[in-house]
């Protein structure tokens, strides 16, 4: 796992060949310089001294980016979707920076494997707000805003024991949104509230 960091601004990067990986900031791009992750941990502290005002991501060849992300939630995307640099991918996560639409936003880019539906509909719970990318050959191949329906089936588990879509029947967990953000799910059986903590510890 490799860190950079700055006072406003964070940026995560997992994955076992970081060499060809990079962030780049806007007073060093200038000067035609550019930083290089080292192999093992490290913090880059990028000191209020440096004059860096914005970071950027590289955009990446193939696979899948994660935009949109309320700020913060970037790392509960990354558990929902089981995501912890186990798998090999190169994962780039950018926390708290610059956007057109919100003040701040996170984006989670995961190259070389594009996510699936059933992937889609578990980031809705965590981020309503995202757009899920699928990159092929540098191009925006698809864009899907993600979308929490009114009630969800199937995604997550009640976590009332008794409740009877835990009793081994054949009943499929239903849950009706109460709230989007920050998430308020209601069992549609046993009326048990569920939020996202609650959620996130089934990922
Ligand atoms: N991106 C990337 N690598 C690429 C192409 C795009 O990492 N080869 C990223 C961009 O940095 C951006 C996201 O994918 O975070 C969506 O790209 P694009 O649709 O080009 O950007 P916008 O038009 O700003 O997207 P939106 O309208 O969804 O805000
Ligand atoms: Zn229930």
């Amino acid at each position: 796992m490799h860190l950079i960091r700055d006072v406003q601004n964070l940026a995560i990067l997992l994955g076992r060949k970081s060499d060809n990986v990079g962030f780049e900031c806007h007073d060093l791009f200038k000067s035609g310089k550019e930083l290089r992750v080292k192999d093992e941990l490290e913090v880059i502290e990028l000191s209020k001294g440096s004059g860096a005002k914005d970071l950027y991501v590289k955009k990446i060849r193939n696979g899948s980016v994660i935009d949109h992300i309320s700020a913060g939630h970037a790392l509960d995307v990354l558990k929902i979707l089981g995501i912890d640099g186990g798998e090999g991918h190169i994962v780039s996560v950018a926390m708290n920076v610059s956007s057109k639409a919100a003040s701040k936003k996170d984006i989670v880019k995961v190259e070389n494997r594009e996510l699936k539906p059933g992937e889609v509909d578990k980031i809705a719970l965590i981020a309503p707000s995202a757009t899920i990318n699928i990159i092929r050959d540098y191009e925006v191949a698809e864009k899907t805003r993600v979308k929490l329906p009114e009630s969800i089936r199937g995604i997550v588990r009640c976590a009332n024991p008794a409740c009877v879509s835990n009793a081994g029947e054949p009943v499929e967990p239903k849950f009706l949104v109460e709230r989007q953000d920050p998430l308020r799910l209601r069992c549609f059986y046993c009326v048990r509230i569920m939020e996202k903590q609650d959620v996130l510890k089934q990922f």
